[in-house]
């Protein structure tokens, strides 16, 4: 709390200017002390009741909306500046209440596997704080990469407000799928009712159990609408290619808002589109920023009013000071037990290599290659898992990174795969982003050069673990330069 109100002292002279450039978010009071957070709340109170009103409108609802976490749940610090995380969603969302109601997309954790299943766990965990209540929580079809019966269990054992429209289950079903067709919410006499399409039902075997029949996105919709009052907000949240989103902007019911969680754009744009009137957001990818969206429908039609996307930003000379302490300990605890449960190790050799050959380590490549090994060596990337460690041992991050498959799977050589990277014991020869992390597997390439060639490496290559968090200014020619071996 010291730290906060340090903050705040010093914030104070520069405030309403800070307010005026659209960063609420970051700075405590701008929030719900501001003029229009206040007017705002003060004319969707009066809506519908209060004759003696000044500007009559219809129903107005504040909006913070976020999705697709994609299991970041917080910035892997490779680089400067990189915003987003779990903690500082928290935080801000503590300290500028500027909205009615939160409602999140889903997407939570993308994949199937034991880590995501520990992420999920210690999201929901997140999202289910008393302090931030979701008023809806979309399930996507990324949620579905887990088993059915697994995720059904950890949804239920969570009181958030789960929403699936269009995954129905059969009457006859021995299991219950523990999401809502919809959520409906009253917000000071504002009536909002909630759908979402995830758009996949589960596979496996025991996918039958819960007897989920994926319904048509139009009927999904239709019957999620069904019985809600004329004067009723209604909003749609799509997963799935943007052309659904556009889609269904021309459902019967019209939906007020259509908010879409895909991959469409990183960000959420600078503003909302709107599809035959109707006003369509996109949160944007990997929790990194919020969107607010005041939405109000007047005379028939949806518009919206005010639109914000923040991104989730740190504190350059505070660390931590932008993150709500109880979440970061909450994520703490996560990494520990990934540590702890040994998923480093399990999680490692699960898939073939991609050309059925085996890893053999850089230095199997030197005889031969005796230039590039040079150049090799010298670059960051033989020294990427010793980056790692000593981020570790420094106490730059306060967890075991190294023991993180996140982490893992960019720094070293084949992590995942078969004979890749297990740990750095087990595997000393594949520490680091070795000859064959771009090359492919060189075992059958070692033993005979001629017949078995390893092939060119396209610059796309480059660009799964350079990617806009990583290296947010990447321009291949120059960075391939100062590695070029050939
Ligand atoms: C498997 C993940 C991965 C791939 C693929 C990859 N890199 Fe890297 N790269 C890293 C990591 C991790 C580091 C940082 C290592 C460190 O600092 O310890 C790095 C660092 C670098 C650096 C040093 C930082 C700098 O800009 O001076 C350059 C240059 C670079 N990579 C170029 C490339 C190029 C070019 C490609 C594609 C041909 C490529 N990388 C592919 C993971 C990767
Ligand atoms: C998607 C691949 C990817 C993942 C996942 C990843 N890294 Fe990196 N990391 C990189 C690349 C690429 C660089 C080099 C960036 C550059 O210089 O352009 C890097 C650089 C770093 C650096 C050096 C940064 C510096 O300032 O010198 C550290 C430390 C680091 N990563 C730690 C981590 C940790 C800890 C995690 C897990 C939380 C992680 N990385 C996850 C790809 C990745
Ligand atoms: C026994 C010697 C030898 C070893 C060991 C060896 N190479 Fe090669 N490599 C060659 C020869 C010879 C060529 C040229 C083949 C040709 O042009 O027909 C070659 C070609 C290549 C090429 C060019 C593309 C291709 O497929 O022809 C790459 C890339 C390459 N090697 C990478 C590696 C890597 C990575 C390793 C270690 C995993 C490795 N080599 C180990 C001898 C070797
Ligand atoms: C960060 C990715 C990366 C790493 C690590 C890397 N290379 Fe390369 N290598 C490339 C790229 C990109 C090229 C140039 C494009 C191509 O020819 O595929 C290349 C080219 C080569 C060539 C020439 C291929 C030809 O067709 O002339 C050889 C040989 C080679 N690398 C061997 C190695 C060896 C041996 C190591 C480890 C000591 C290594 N490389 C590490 C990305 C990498």
């Amino acid at each position: 709390m010291t730290l906060v109100h340090h903050l705040d002292a010093r914030l104070t002279a520069p405030l309403a200017a800070l307010c005026a450039l659209a960063l609420p978010l970051l700075v405590p009071g701008c929030g719900d002390d501001s003029p229009s957070g206040s007017t705002d709340t003060a004319t969707a109170r009066g809506s519908g009741v209060d004759g003696a009103r000044q500007d009559p409108v219809g129903p107005r609802i504040r909006l913070r909306l976020s999705g697709q976490l994609e299991g970041r749940l917080e910035p892997c610090g490779c680089a400067s500046g990189q915003v987003g995380g779990l903690a500082r969603r928290s935080f801000a969302n503590q300290r500028d209440r500027g909205y009615d109601l939160l409602i999140e997309g889903g997407n939570l954790v993308h994949g199937g596997n034991f880590l995501d299943e520990l992420k999920l766990l210690t999201t929901l965990n997140i999202l289910d704080d008393k302090r931030t209540r979701y008023a809806a929580v979309g399930i996507g079809p990324d949620e579905l990469e887990l088993p059915v019966e697994v995720l059904a269990d950890y949804l239920a054992s969570f009181q958030l407000p789960f929403v699936s429209s269009d995954l129905v289950s059969a009457t006859d079903a021995t299991r219950h799928f523990p999401a809502r067709r919809f959520v409906e919410r009253e917000h000071e006499g504002v009536t909002v009712r909630i759908a979402a399409l995830t758009g996949r039902a589960p596979e496996g075997e025991t996918a039958d159990e819960f007897g989920l029949e994926l319904l048509a996105p139009r009927t999904a919709w239709k019957a999620a609408m069904d019985g809600a009052a004329p004067d009723t907000l209604r909003l749609l949240m799509v997963h799935g290619p943007d052309d659904l989103a556009v889609e269904a902007a021309g459902f019967t019911p019209t939906p007020d808002l259509v908010i879409a969680i895909n991959g469409t754009h990183m960000e959420p744009p600078r503003e909302a589109s709107t599809v035959e009137g109707v006003p369509v957001v996109h949160p944007g990818i990997r929790g990194r920023f919020l969107l607010d969206v005041t939405l109000e429908r007047e005379a028939g039609k949806p518009r919206i009013t005010d639109y914000h996307a923040f991104p989730l930003k740190g504190s350059e000379t505070q660390p931590g000071a932008m993150e709500d302490p109880d979440i970061k300990q909450l994520i703490l605890d996560h990494r520990f037990e990934v540590k702890e449960s040994g998923v480093r190790e399990e999680l490692a050799g699960q898939r073939p290599t991609a050309n059925g050959a085996e890893y053999i380590g850089s230095a199997s490549c030197a005889g031969c290659h005796v230039e590039a090994f040079q150049v090799w060596e010298k670059s960051k990337h033989a020294h990427a898992w010793t980056t790692l460690e000593e981020a570790e041992a420094t106490g730059r991050y306060e967890w075991p990174v190294t023991h993180y498959p996140d982490c893992v799977a960019c720094h070293t050589v084949g992590y995942g795969e078969v004979s890749g990277f297990t740990s750095p014991e087990a595997t000393p020869l594949l520490r680091g982003v070795g000859c064959e992390q771009c090359h492919g597997a060189g075992s059958a390439h070692a033993a005979n050069p001629q017949e078995a060639k390893l092939g060119d490496v396209a610059p796309e290559r480059c660009q799964t673990c350079h990617d806009y968090e990583q290296s947010p200014d990447w321009d291949y020619a120059p960075r391939w330069k100062t590695i070029e071996h050939r």
